[in-house]
């Protein structure tokens, strides 16, 4: 009987556990014996599996985070990394590995591929939504719902108080999380990641709708949105192995600038990790679903390297070098559309 390993890597997202199930069931199916690795690639160099069998995955469906845990851990960043990931890949007698993860995860599936650990599968996840080669990554429909519904909440108190409200929201690299909450939340001013802020321009647009007698407004940010001098707001400076600062403060600075400038009273809210929490919506359960049935077919079929992949309405399989050479950033025919409503 045939063996695969499955583990899920990165920041937890809701729809890991759908992909999870769909791993295992459709291993069943296919008669492969299915083995969960703990906390992501961490769980490779120490040798921590768990056996997945119909029961172990029985009612997690809808439930957010994932029942294998996850870490951020770079085997090529720990000493002998590489060599306990390919040593314990052959204890544990894998024939195949299946990597549920963003651009960090299957950029390590990338490299062992290329190192000569061939039997991996890759399954893309980000809220951000920033991997290229799929048209949709799952966890970013259930982070998007999220972020429209607080934005919702907090257009009652900004309208009731007259202030301006600065949401800030996840996306590290890419902005697609704030650009879509934004135009779905009807937020009056964006900012993204891919365009340096304009601080000057940003109150002139709060002073023309105050102007024509508006006295609230919503500001979305995300939180890798920069000042023109380039500089991102950190909330600790350290790098985890992939090379990432943590992120966060971009809205309190925003805040900040603009009742200075503007004279109206001003708060933020930074929904953080709300956004990566709780159950996965239809979509991102259907989306996980897709791609772990997917991925045991790729298994099946023997095509290692790839990743599953959305293309419109269908499931595909692409190279998963073709997923983490570049990030795919808001389309800024999507921007343009926002841009309408500012001010
Ligand atoms: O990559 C997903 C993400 O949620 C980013 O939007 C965010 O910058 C980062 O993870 C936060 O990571 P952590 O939960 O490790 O602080």
């Amino acid at each position: 009987m045939s063996k695969i390993g499955i583990l899920t890597g990165g920041g937890d997202c809701p729809g890991l556990n759908p992909v999870i199930r769909a791993v295992v069931r459709k291993g069943f199916n296919e008669g492969f014996e299915v083995i969960g690795i703990k906390d992501g690639w961490k769980g490779l160099i120490e040798n921590d599996t768990v056996k997945l069998d119909l029961s172990s995955v029985s009612g997690i469906l809808p439930k957010g985070g994932t029942i294998l845990g996850t870490s951020r851990t770079n085997p090529y960043k720990k000493e002998g990394g590489v060599d306990k990931v390919r040593d314990n890949f052959k204890a544990l007698g894998l024939d195949a590995l299946v990597a549920v993860g963003g651009e960090d995860t299957l950029g390590v599936a990338n490299k062992l591929t290329q190192d000569g650990i061939p039997n991996i599968v890759g399954v893309p996840k980000t809220i951000d939504n920033d991997l290229s080669a799929t048209d949709y990554t799952f966890g970013f429909d259930t982070a998007l719902n999220i972020a429209v519904d607080c934005i919702d909440r907090l257009h009652t108190t900004a309208e009731s108080h007259h202030r301006i409200i600065v949401a800030e929201v996840m996306g590290r690299h890419a902005g697609w999380i704030a650009i879509e909450s934004g135009i779905a939340g009807g937020a009056d001013i964006i900012l993204i990641p891919e365009l340096p802020i304009d601080i000057e321009e940003v109150c002139a647009l709060l002073k023309k709708r105050h102007g024509r007698g508006k006295k609230f407004s919503i500001v979305v940010v995300a939180e890798g949105a920069q000042f023109k001098s380039g500089t991102m707001v950190l909330q600790e400076e350290k790098l985890d192995e992939f090379g990432h600062v943590r992120l966060g403060g971009i809205g309190e600075r925003i805040a900040v600038e603009i009742e200075k400038r503007t004279g109206y009273e001003t708060r933020v809210s930074v929904l953080g990790h709300i956004q990566r929490g709780g159950s996965p919506s239809a979509f991102d359960r259907v989306l996980g679903t897709r791609f772990g049935v997917k991925a045991v077919e790729l298994v099946k079929e023997k095509k290692f390297g790839r990743m599953v992949s959305l293309s419109g309405n269908k499931i595909i399989d692409v190279p998963i070098q073709e997923a983490v050479g570049t990030l795919k950033t808001v389309d800024m025919e999507l921007y343009s559309i926002a841009k309408e409503f500012f001010g």
